[in-house]
């Protein structure tokens, strides 16, 4: 063999990996004078063409930050300390600014936390969804206006909105448009950041069916964030539940509703008794998450763990509890229950 020679899984056009896009033991984090955030720690999750995977967790687990990561959007005190971030045999954590420009958008689109109420309020919406569409695709503005009104069209909103002012719009049909600008260039994988949290009850609803509708037409891959686990469960075939930065459980929705492993996970579920009935929250998990700058030791969850044991001082393994069922618990250790 000559010197030069490399094997297929060491040549950096094309990396193996799962699926569409595999996120492997992600670890970000971010500087502040007195320490670093552990928002992300070993996060592994992939989600394959045409699937949905949902992201959920309480507040502050690090569920935008992961999304953050993958587009290498990190604010400047954001760093990716390690982990791959596999999209279609790249790997994107190691990718350049000018490399990761070629990706947004036309590969991979977001639609931000709270987006929708970001829009400017003195630009016609539509020339909005035209502008990325006029930056990524190079064509004429008259051009990316006809592009924007096929949007309009896909995303159920009149073309005769296309001028209208975001204030003259509604706040379903503002979420709407902003989903339009994040299918602007044909991505692959769209990642939505809680797209429907601002939103009353009706209006998430016919945000998530027009989700789910364009997912099935466009054979999208879809990121859904969300702490509200209805979305997930309505919305997504597998999902990963976060806790303090790490993935406590994930599996199919089919495992996470119907056989939920972890403490976290089935209190969280009891936390939201009738998810397919989309009701509020009606009680809270008892205590707060850690403060991630100094979280405790072993199991971030053990401190309001009502199973919790000596051992829970000590980093839990991930179990694999039936095939693609994996829960990160000592209680594991004991069999599933
Ligand atoms: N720029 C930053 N500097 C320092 N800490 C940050 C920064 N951005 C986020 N964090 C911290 O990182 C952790 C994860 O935050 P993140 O926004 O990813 O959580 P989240 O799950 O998206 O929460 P939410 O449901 O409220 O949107 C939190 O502890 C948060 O305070
Ligand atoms: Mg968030």
């Amino acid at each position: 063999m000559s010197a030069t020679a490399t094997t297929p899984s060491q040549t950096p056009e094309r990396l193996e990996h799962k699926g569409l896009i595999e996120v492997r033991d992600l670890t970000t984090r971010f500087k502040l004078t007195q320490g670093w955030v552990r928002a992300v720690e070993k996060v592994s999750f992939w989600v394959g063409p045409g699937e949905s995977l949902g992201l959920a967790g309480e507040s502050g687990c690090g569920k935008t930050t992961a999304a953050l990561s993958i587009l290498k959007l990190l604010p400047d005190n954001g760093k990716i300390v390690s982990g791959e971030i596999l999209f279609d045999g790249k790997n994107l954590a190691k990718r350049t600014e000018y490399g990761m420009q070629k990706i947004r958008w036309k590969e991979i689109s977001m639609i931000f936390q709270g987006a929708m109420n970001a829009l400017n309020p003195v630009t016609e919406t539509g020339k909005q969804i035209a502008e990325p569409i006029i930056l990524h695709e190079g064509i004429s503005e008259k051009q990316a206006m006809v592009r924007t009104r096929e949007l309009f069209d896909l995303v159920g909103i009149s073309q005769k909105r296309v001028m209208d002012f975001p204030h003259q719009l509604s706040g379903g049909m503002r979420q709407r448009a902003m989903i339009a600008m994040a299918l602007a260039c044909n991505p692959k994988l769209v990642i939505g950041d809680e797209p429907t949290t601002a939103l009353d009850v009706m209006v998430q609803a016919q945000i998530l069916e027009l989700i789910e509708r364009l997912r099935r037409e466009l054979d999208l891959s879809f990121i859904l964030i969300s702490h509200d686990l209805s979305v997930m469960a309505e919305t997504c075939d597998k999902g990963v539940i976060m806790y303090a930065g790490e993935v406590v459980e994930s599996g199919t929705v089919a495992h996470l509703f119907n056989n939920p492993q972890h403490p976290y996970t089935r209190q969280l579920i009891k936390a939201f008794p009738n998810i397919h009935e989309r009701r509020e929250m009606v009680s809270s998990i008892q205590g707060d998450p850690p403060n991630l700058l100094d979280p405790p030791p072993g199991c971030g969850f053990s401190p309001r763990c009502n199973m919790k044991t000596g051992e829970c001082v000590d980093d839990p393994e991930t179990f694999e509890v039936e095939p693609g069922h994996f829960v990160r618990c000592h209680l594991m250790k004991r069999g599933v229950s």
